[in-house]
Order: C-alpha cells, then structure tokens, then sequence
C-alpha cells in the first residue's frame, strides 16, 4: 500500500462518494462495527485536511463512531459492490461480525484501535476533531425534511486526516 498525502488525491471526490460509495468503519479489527455511507465531503477547515460524514443515531456504527478517537473511510472496487449493499442494509446490530459476513478483511489501520480492510482500494483514516446534530431549526429548504421521517438527524464527524493508503 503507498500512502498519499492530501494533495496527491487525484480522485473525484463527487464520484467517490455519490457513485462509488464509502463504508464508515469504527473500533479495532477485533470488535469494530462498518456501515455504507454516500453522504460526505473532504476539504479544509481550521487549517486542517478534514473529512466529514454523516451518521444517523439509529445506526449500530453510531455507538462505535461515538467511542472511537479515529474511525476510516474506505473505497472498494466495483467488484465489491456486494459488500457494499450488504454493510448498507444489515445493522452489525443483528449480524454479528457484520464485515466479516459481507466477505469483508479487517485489518488494523495505522492508528491504533481503527480498522480498515485488505479489499479496500483506497482508506482514509480520520481522527475525530468535531462533531455536531443537524439541526431542522436550521433547514432553509423545507425539503430537507422529507429525509427525516422519524426525526433521525445524522450528527456530522469533522475528522482531520491522518493518512491516506492506496493499493
Ligand atoms: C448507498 C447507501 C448510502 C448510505 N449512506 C448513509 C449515510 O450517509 N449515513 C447514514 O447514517 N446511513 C447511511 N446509509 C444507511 C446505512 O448504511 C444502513 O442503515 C446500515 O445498515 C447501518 O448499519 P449499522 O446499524 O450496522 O451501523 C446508507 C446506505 C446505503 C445503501
């Protein structure tokens, strides 16, 4: 795996995650939760490279973002689509070893506690520096409510990169 800095990311980031999709992964390889996750961003703030994304409180990764200092994102192949839609529609709530059920590799990350895994193209691993609940006080277009039927509002992770691996 070569590690890229930040600016070397030649990727669309758009693509990465509205088409590729990206799963959120929380915890150490021994007890770790990941979930599918198309809503996101990377760019900068606070003079730092950040990632952020979005994970509603009714999520199993949701426990598991919340007591984890690091968490990764990470980008599988087509081939992959699969593991994908399984990590995107089954809860690690009533699958145990959700990743491994989805043909999924876990591996430590780089930093201790974060998993990432051996089929991934690409991992970013983040740690969490801010984190904050949407807040439908603040939804200037009222569409934005439709998403939130059950009133589920994702909290946002802000997590500053700390490395990027590429196989
Ligand atoms: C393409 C796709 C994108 C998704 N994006 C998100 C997201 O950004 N945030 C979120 O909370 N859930 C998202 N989900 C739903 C979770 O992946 C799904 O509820 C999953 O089963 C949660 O697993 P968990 O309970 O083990 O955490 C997405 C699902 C799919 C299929």
């Amino acid at each position: 795996m070569t590690r890229l800095q930040p600016r070397q990311l030649d990727e669309n980031p758009f693509s990465l995650l509205a088409d590729d999709w990206m799963l959120i992964t929380a915890g150490g390889p021994s007890d770790h939760n990941t979930m599918t996750a198309s809503w996101g961003g990377v760019g900068h703030m606070w003079g730092k490279d950040v990632c952020w994304c979005v994970v509603r409180p009714t999520r199993c990764t949701f426990d598991y973002m919340e007591r984890s200092r690091f968490h990764t994102l990470c980008f599988l192949d087509e081939d992959h689509r699969g593991a994908l839609n399984f990590c995107g529609t089954r809860s690690g709530r009533d699958t145990p070893s959700k990743s491994a059920a989805a043909g999924l590799t876990a591996i430590e990350g780089p930093e201790p506690g974060s998993t990432i895994f051996r089929e991934a193209r690409m991992s970013i691993i983040c740690r969490k520096i801010y984190t904050q609940d949407l807040d439908p006080t603040h939804f200037l277009d009222p569409s934005l409510q439709t998403f939130y039927p059950h009133q589920d509002y994702h909290r946002m992770y802000m997590g500053e990169i700390v490395a990027i691996l590429r196989q």
